[in-house]
């Protein structure tokens, strides 16, 4: 058998807790109440054959493989199907049920190619492993009857094929697509005989609903739905469990390895954020680690005209350092500074903050957090007292209700919408608050109750409109929030929210949804048993996007919906460690554990185990460096793992401010946009190089384990601790698991959290110290974290961009399921085939109204710039609105976004801007000057 084939227990594990004893072949087994006979045989080490049941599946019945005989009872039940019972005593094998199985089988292999040696399969196949079970020895029935070994081969999906001759219509791939991913893009077309799967009318997998999610590869258990890489590489021998190191869901998986080389990622069962599903990101679309367009030697050039030269480690690492110290010299030591990545590990970000503050002796640290969720830190802080999310995935089965805020999970958080899709197709209501009709709106098997399309904008008077309604409709919890609530704010905030500014008839009027729609949304979460809110960058990247992540968590608190497992108020973070990455204290005003630097106890900590002394006044946020860059004060960034020049808001604004320093640092797996603007590159390490740990959404500390060496020869820890020693700092860690070990001393939540600890009990979700020595699933079960509830008054102040005669739509932005944000990674594998560029979402009207067509070039002007994308006319945006993603660099959706930013935490505000729309013949002048310094970068590529 396969050595890397995870356990399969036949049939999913009972939910019940009672527990039933039995008789398995004369042995005793006591099982939970509800097992299925072939799962309680597989627990007691009997495997029991079968085919069409597998863990991941309701069993369905239907191969008639794993019949067993039970005392007392006629016939030969499917033990898929049959639950124990108290007493029972079964047998699995007899006479008579050899020679049952021994006829399905026959059946099944006498229309069945017989090429298992050369079938990329070998050695992995169920149907292989149940004819030597079954003991097959002979098929009476011929193989010269009518049979389906001439069925084509569908190869259109990029990353597996669908062989139609190996196929046993055993059903599990059908229902890996309902049950487990919830798409329904499969089918059992045609009966008997000529039942086939089929992925749509006429149609193959790539032009089908699939959405390349892999459950239904993972689940065939013959070579007919197989992963290309295992036909082009073969079977693997061995694997390492790590995380996946794309979006917050944080995925584990097993990389299956074949030597040194990647052959497949599966999705691992034991994962507890994802339970063996994936999406195609992390299943598929990994390539991008081996592509030929990454950087392996350090290099360095005077200026950004210059070619690069490439150079040994030690010679970049001085040469930044003495660039870096020049420049302190003459401009101070608060004229640099450096970004951490959330794409990186907690150890490798750890090591960047403390460069800055021990090495830099300054406070000048930020992340990419800024841009998308620090004011879900703020406000979750504020209100409740802690800066994250409160509920674990699971959870979400509990809930009655789900609200989405400014969230596609679909796109952005696939795995976890999964989840969510199956919660809801058992009966859990729906409401969506976006200005775009996301897929969850509408889909298979789903219709969400309540859809408030709103105009990009308007979330904070649309969530006062839903308090107003719960709270003068008798909706609130009184009790709940008596109990666990400051009673001032909530009095003060009580009569805030019952202006009648904020009544749903008001906000109608500044929102664009209708008012009824809005009292109807708020009754339903107002009287759910269980309500929860899910949110994302929708929610955040806005002018009050600190507010409304208050107002949400007023909403919560008034409803009682905190503090149980089915509720609560949880961000959709969005890279990989966006979490963990905040945690480390990436922030200029925070130490790790979101401790404020201003704080004379909680430095000395640091300073003490540091042996240096750290700067009391926080240090400049992303857009502060980047303004005073403009000013010609602030002269040298390290940046980690992150393409400013591309994510960051107002392009001709991040660019001057790039031009005009003099030691740009990046380090990265790729020359990226920022690097056309640095002095130093320094090649980094990709996700199945690191050692170290990703916090996911959900605060659960995943470990990454690595399964090949540094390819460019260094662990990313390394490099910034070779660079803070070349600045003069002691930094002598030998392994990245003692980077954590200085994290759980120095960081209150994570005291109990070491690398053999995540080993020993896979993983872990923070606060996990002395109090909770096995970590905290549900937050604020008892009380808040800062004591009592804080209700804030979330009063509206509508953003400075406005729609006016010459700019008169909103342009909002968001991301597609197969490309990640600005897709360096995806980008450079076979995703493309399903997005290759950004296309701007128009509605019919607008279209109409200016003469554009769908798939024709337009012209994107703000305030700002402006750029050109082709159309795309849809319904799914609403009059007046435009929306994009920003995947591709030359696209440059940055170039038209504004400086705007969130009041409290400067996060950009990337959801609103004005805009105009016009048919257009050629790229703007961004765009050719764009094209230009590519050209000239990438002659200058052409390292000396
Ligand atoms: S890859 Fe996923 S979405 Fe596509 S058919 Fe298979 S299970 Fe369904
Ligand atoms: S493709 Fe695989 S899983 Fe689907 S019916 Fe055929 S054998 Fe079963
Ligand atoms: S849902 Fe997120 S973490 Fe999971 S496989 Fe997809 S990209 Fe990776
Ligand atoms: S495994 Fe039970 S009927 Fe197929």
């Amino acid at each position: 058998m396969n050595k890397t084939r995870q356990k399969d227990l036949g049939t999913p594990a009972s939910a019940v807790e009672e527990t039933v004893k039995v008789e398995i072949d004369g042995l005793p087994a006591t099982v939970k109440a509800g097992t299925s006979i072939l799962r309680a045989a597989r627990e007691s080490g009997v495997d029991i054959p079968k085919l069409c049941a597998t863990d991941s599946l309701k069993p369905f019945g239907s191969c008639r493989l794993c019949l067993v005989e039970i005392e007392g009872r006629k016939g030969y039940p499917a033990s898929c199907t049959t639950p124990v019972e108290e007493g029972m005593k079964i047998r699995t094998q007899t006479s008579k049920l050899s020679q049952l199985r021994r006829n399905v089988m026959e059946l099944y292999i006498s229309d069945h190619p017989l090429d298992c040696l050369t079938c990329s399969a070998n050695g992995d196949c169920e149907l292989q492993d149940m004819a030597g079970a079954v003991g097959l020895r002979d098929v009476r029935y011929g193989f010269d009857g009518e049979n389906h070994l001439d069925a084509p081969v569908d190869a259109s999906n990029p990353y597996f094929q669908f062989d139609a001759s190996k196929c046993i219509v055993c059903s599990r791939c059908v229902r890996a697509c309902d049950e487990v991913q919830g798409t329904f893009a499969l089918t059992i077309e045609g009966r008997g005989f000529n039942s086939k799967v089929s992925a749509g009318i006429s149609e193959d997998f790539l032009d089908s609903e699939c959405v390349s999610c892999g459950a239904c590869v993972q689940a065939c258990p013959t070579a007919t739905l197989m992963e290309k890489s295992i036909v082009d590489h073969g079977q693997p021998d061995h694997a390492v469990i790590t995380t996946c190191a794309y979006c917050g869901v944080g995925c584990s998986f097993q990389a299956e390895m074949k030597g040194g080389q990647v052959v497949r990622m599966t999705p691992h069962k034991d994962g507890q954020a994802n339970h063996g599903h994936s999406c195609v990101k992390g299943r598929f679309a990994w390539g991008y680690a081996s592509h030929r367009d990454r950087v392996l030697k350090p290099m360095i050039r005077e200026n950004t005209s210059d070619p690069w030269h490439e150079v040994e480690w030690d010679e970049a690492i001085q040469f930044a350092a003495d660039r870096f110290k020049a420049i302190q010299k003459e401009y101070g030591r608060k004229s640099i500074g450096g970004i951490t990545s959330s794409r990186c590990t907690n150890e490798e970000v750890f090591v960047v903050q403390k460069l800055v503050r021990a090495a830099m002796g300054n406070n000048n640290v930020d992340t990419c957090a800024r841009v998308c969720h620090s004011p879900t830190g703020y406000g979750l802080n504020t209100t409740l007292g802690t800066s994250a999310g409160t509920q674990p995935f699971d959870s979400v089965m509990d809930a009655d209700v789900i609200m989405v805020i400014g969230a596609n999970p679909t796109a952005g958080h696939p795995v976890f919408a999964s989840q969510m899709k199956r919660r809801l197709r058992e009966g859990a209501q729906l409401i969506v608050v976006d200005p775009r009709a996301i897929g969850l709106v509408r889909s298979a098997r789903i219709q969400a109750a309540h859809h408030l399309n709103l105009l990009p904008g308007t979330n904070v008077p649309i969530i006062n409109a839903l308090a107003h309604v719960v709270v003068s409709e008798g909706l609130a919890d009184e009790n709940y929030v008596s109990e666990r609530c400051e009673l001032d704010s909530w009095d003060s905030w009580k009569a805030m929210i019952l202006r009648p500014e904020n009544s749903p008839e008001a906000v109608a009027k500044i929102s664009g949804v209708d008012a009824e729609e809005i009292r109807a949304a708020a009754r339903l979460y107002g009287a759910a048993k269980n309500g929860a809110i899910y949110y994302g960058l929708g929610v955040t990247e806005h002018s009050q996007g600190s507010t409304m992540v208050m107002g949400m968590a007023n909403l919560a608190m008034a409803t009682g919906n905190i503090g149980r497992s089915g509720v609560g108020v949880n961000p959709l973070r969005g890279q990989n460690n966006v979490q963990g990455s905040c945690d480390m204290g990436s922030f200029p005003h925070e130490l790790a554990g979101y401790r404020p630097v201003s704080d004379v106890k909680v430095r000395a900590q640091f300073e003490q185990h540091w042996g240096t002394t750290i700067d009391p006044e926080p240090g400049f946020r992303i857009p502060n460096m980047f303004d005073e860059a403009c000013a010609g004060t602030f002269k040298g960034m390290y940046i980690q793992g992150e393409d400013v020049a591309q994510s960051d808001p107002d392009t001709h604004h991040v660019e001057a401010a790039l031009r005009s320093m003099e030691c740009i640092v990046v380090q990265d797996l790729f020359l990226n946009e920022t690097a056309k603007f640095a002095h130093v590159f320094l090649p980094g390490t990709s996700f199945l190089e690191k050692d170290g740990t990703f916090i996911n959404a959900e605060r659960r500390i995943n470990r990454v384990r690595p399964v090949m060496e540094p390819q460019q020869g260094k662990d990313e820890w390394r490099i910034t601790q070779d660079l803070a020693q070349a600045l003069g700092y002691p930094m002598n860690y030998d392994t990245s698991a003692q980077i954590m070990d200085e994290i759980a001393e120095l960081t209150p939540t994570f005291n109990n959290v070491s690398f053999a600890f995540l080993d020993e009990v896979g993983s872990v979700q923070w606060p996990c110290n002395d109090k909770a020595p096995m970590g905290t699933p549900i937050m604020h079960v008892d009380a808040f974290v800062r004591g009592k509830g804080l209700f804030v008054e979330t009063e509206y102040v509508p953003t400075e961009e406005r729609t006016n005669r010459k700019f008169p739509l909103l342009l909002t932005t968001g991301r597609i399921l197969s490309q990640y944000n600005v897709g360096a990674q995806t980008r450079r594998t076979a995703n493309n085939v399903w997005y290759g560029e950004d296309v701007l979402e128009v509605h019919p009207s607008d279209a109409e109204m200016r003469g554009i067509k769908d798939g024709e070039l337009v012209a994107l002007a703000s305030r700002k710039g402006d750029i050109t994308l082709h159309a795309k006319i849809t319904t799914r945006v609403k009059p007046g609105v435009v929306y994009t993603t920003f995947h591709n660099p030359e696209t440059g959706a940055n170039v038209v976004t504004t400086e705007y930013g969130d009041w409290a935490t400067d996060c950009p505000e990337y959801k609103v801007t004005a805009v105009q729309i016009a048919p257009a013949s050629h790229r703007s002048a961004w765009q050719d000057e764009f094209a230009a310094r590519s050209e000239e970068q990438g002659r200058i590529a052409k390292i000396d």
